[in-house]
């Protein structure tokens, strides 16, 4: 493992790519390793136990390519296996998950006021934003399952998705916050109607410049930030289609080619 080593990142899909981009955006010159495991997405529905199964897997895969870091960029796999990818991997390669750099930010901007966090089933129903929050401020949680499939869809902007987040938005476990923390790697692509539909009463937070910030830390602290790109980004999927390769303008700010690859 060296400075030129790449940057492992994971998601079940392609939401994960709006990580990517933060991380290339402050961080152009090292080399990104992204898999999107689209053939088991939604991680959201699945069970702990299943979803800590495809981590390792894909663990397993980015330890084969040498990374120096791994970023878990979804949430679901976040909550519930941060723990089992750490194990999995050398200890010194550098391990982060969406949630932690988001959250230390949170404790000290908010401390003894009142923040809801959305985010799928998986994510609010492990409770890890209501026990790493708790003892510092309100934690308000609702899980929100149509969002991420209607912005993989590409309903954006739209009637459709401004009544579907408005429905969400009014419901009672979500009254009186004064931030709203986006709880998905899907959600950033909808940051700014969120706004919007709060009129920037509320301040919308998501996790990403926090966990580009996180690793631009680390990296700095282990002397492994690369000084030129080492080689081109490589994008996998467990399951490729066009559709997906159309989403990934959303998600990464442009189109980019995926190849397909199958861990199990
Ligand atoms: N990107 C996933 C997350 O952050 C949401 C999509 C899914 O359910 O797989 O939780």
């Amino acid at each position: 493992m060296s400075k030129n080593s790449p940057i492992g990142i994971f998601d079940s899909g392609i939401g994960g790519l709006t990580v990517a981009r933060a991380v290339k955006d402050l961080l152009p010159e090292e080399q990104i390793i992204y898999f999107g495991d689209t053939l088991h997405l939604p991680y959201g529905e699945k069970s702990p136990e299943s979803i800590r199964k495809y981590s390792t897997n894909i663990t397993s895969f980015l330890k084969e390519k040498n990374c120096k870091a791994v970023l878990i960029a979804c949430n679901s796999a976040s909550s519930v296996a941060f723990e089992t990818t750490k194990s999995n991997l050398s200890q010194n390669t550098i391990v982060l998950n969406v949630i932690d750099p988001l959250v230390e930010y949170v404790k000290t901007k908010f401390e003894d006021r009142t923040v809801g966090v959305i985010g799928t089933k998986a994510t609010i129903n492990s409770n890890i934003y209501q026990d790493k929050l708790g003892s510092h401020c309100t934690v308000k949680a609702l899980s929100t399952p149509l969002l991420a499939p209607m912005i993989e869809e590409g309903f954006i902007d739209n009637k459709i998705s401004s009544t579907v987040i408005e429905e969400y938005l009014k419901n009672n476990e979500l009254s009186n916050i004064e931030a709203l923390l986006l709880g998905c790697t899907h959600y950033p692509i909808i940051h700014k109607e969120i706004e919007a539909i709060y009129s920037n009463l509320v301040e919308v937070l998501d996790s990403n410049i926090w966990i580009a910030k996180a690793l631009n830390e680390e990296l700095e602290k282990n002397g492994l930030c690369s000084e030129k790109l080492a080689a081109p980004d490589e994008f996998y999927v467990s399951d490729k289609t066009a559709s997906f390769e159309k989403s990934t303008q959303y998600f990464f700010g442009k189109q980019i080619s995926l190849t397909e690859l199958k861990l199990d």
